[in-house]
C-alpha cells in the first residue's frame, strides 16, 4: 500500500495512536494544537463514532476547536470542565528531562493554560523532535501588542545579561505580524542552545510585556515518540528507560488511510 505521507507524518500518527492507551471513557481531555495533535483529534473522533468512547474535551486553539467540531467532537470551555484528567499535545523539541519547546503553531498560551490544568500531560512527537539541549528550534515568546518593541528590547537585555547570543524575529505571515488567539504577537528567539531553561524562563516571564514563553518545563508526564516503522517509544518522568510498542506497519497504514478519509 502506498501512503502519501512522509516518514515524519507516519511517526506522528504512530505516537498519536499510542496515546489512545492513555485515554479512558468519561475522561476530561485537553486537546493540543499542530499536525501531531490533529492526528489525535482524528483518532478520537474515530473512537467516539465507532467504539462508543465518551469524553469531554476542551481545545488549546481555535484551529483545534475547528477541526474537532468538524469531526463531531463537542468542544467545551476549559472553565466548564475545570481540572482535566489528561492533556495530549505535540511539541517542537524535547530534551532528556522531558522539557519542551512549544509554540511553533502560535498556540503556546492556551496550550500552557490547558496543560497546567491537567493531571497529566502526554506529549506526542516524531523522532525528529528529540534534542540533547533545547534551543535549536526558535523559542517562541508571546507578547502583548502594547509597547511590544520595548518588550523586545527588554528581552534582548535579558539575553545579554545571561550572555546568550540571540537574534529576535517577529513572527509574520505574508509580512504581517501573526496575531495569536489571545490577540498578541509572537517573537521568535533564535538561540541555538538554551543552557539553563529555568533561568531563561524566569527572566523572560519577569518582563511585563511577556505573556508566556514556549518553554514547558517540568510539565510532561510522558513523551511518546513514534517512528515511520510503527515503533512507539514511551518515556515517563522519573524513568530513564523507554518502553517500546511495535505496531504492524501494514495494519497501521490501512488504519491511517481510514482515519485520513474521515
Ligand atoms: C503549537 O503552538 C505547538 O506547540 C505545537 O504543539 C508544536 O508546534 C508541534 O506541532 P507539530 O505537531 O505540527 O509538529
Amino acid at each position: 500500500m502506498t501512503l502519501d505521507l512522509s516518514p515524519s507524518e507516519i511517526g506522528k500518527f504512530t505516537s498519536a495512536y499510542r496515546a489512545l492507551d492513555f485515554v479512558e471513557s468519561d475522561m476530561k481531555l485537553g486537546l493540543g494544537t499542530g499536525s501531531t495533535a490533529a492526528w489525535l483529534v482524528k483518532l478520537l473522533a474515530y473512537e467516539i463514532n465507532n467504539k462508543g468512547l465518551n469524553i469531554s474535551a476542551c481545545a488549546t486553539s481555535s484551529e483545534t476547536t475547528k477541526l474537532a467540531e468538524s469531526l463531531g467532537i463537542k468542544i467545551s470551555n476549559l472553565d466548564e470542565l475545570g481540572q482535566l484528567d489528561l492533556a495530549i499535545d505535540g511539541a517542537d523539541e524535547f530534551d532528556q528531562n522531558l522539557n519542551l519547546i512549544k509554540g511553533g503553531g502560535a498556540a503556546l498560551l492556551q496550550e500552557k493554560i490547558v496543560e497546567t490544568a491537567a493531571n497529566k500531560l502526554v506529549v506526542i512527537t516524531d523522532a525528529s523532535k528529540q534534542v540533547d539541549d533545547l534551543g535549536t528550534f526558535d523559542l517562541p515568546v508571546e507578547v502583548v501588542k502594547f509597547g511590544w518593541k520595548t518588550t523586545k528590547r527588554l528581552i534582548e537585555n535579558v539575553l545579554i545579561d545571561q550572555d546568550v547570543d540571540c537574534r529576535i524575529v517577529t513572527r509574520r505571515n505574508n509580512h504581517t505580524p501573526v496575531i495569536t488567539d489571545e490577540n498578541h504577537y509572537i517573537l521568535d528567539l533564535k538561540l541555538n542552545r538554551i543552557g539553563n531553561p529555568n533561568a531563561l524562563s524566569d527572566a523572560l516571564l519577569n518582563i511585563a510585556g511577556v505573556v508566556e514563553t514556549g518553554l514547558f518545563l517540568g510539565m510532561t508526564h510522558s513523551i511518546i515518540m513514534g517512528n515511520e516503522n510503527g515503533l512507539a517509544r514511551v518515556k515517563s518522568t522519573g524513568s530513564l528507560d523507554w518502553v517500546d510498542t511495535s505496531y504492524d506497519i501494514q495494519s497501521l497504514s490501512q488504519f491511517i488511510k481510514n482515519i485520513n478519509d474521515i
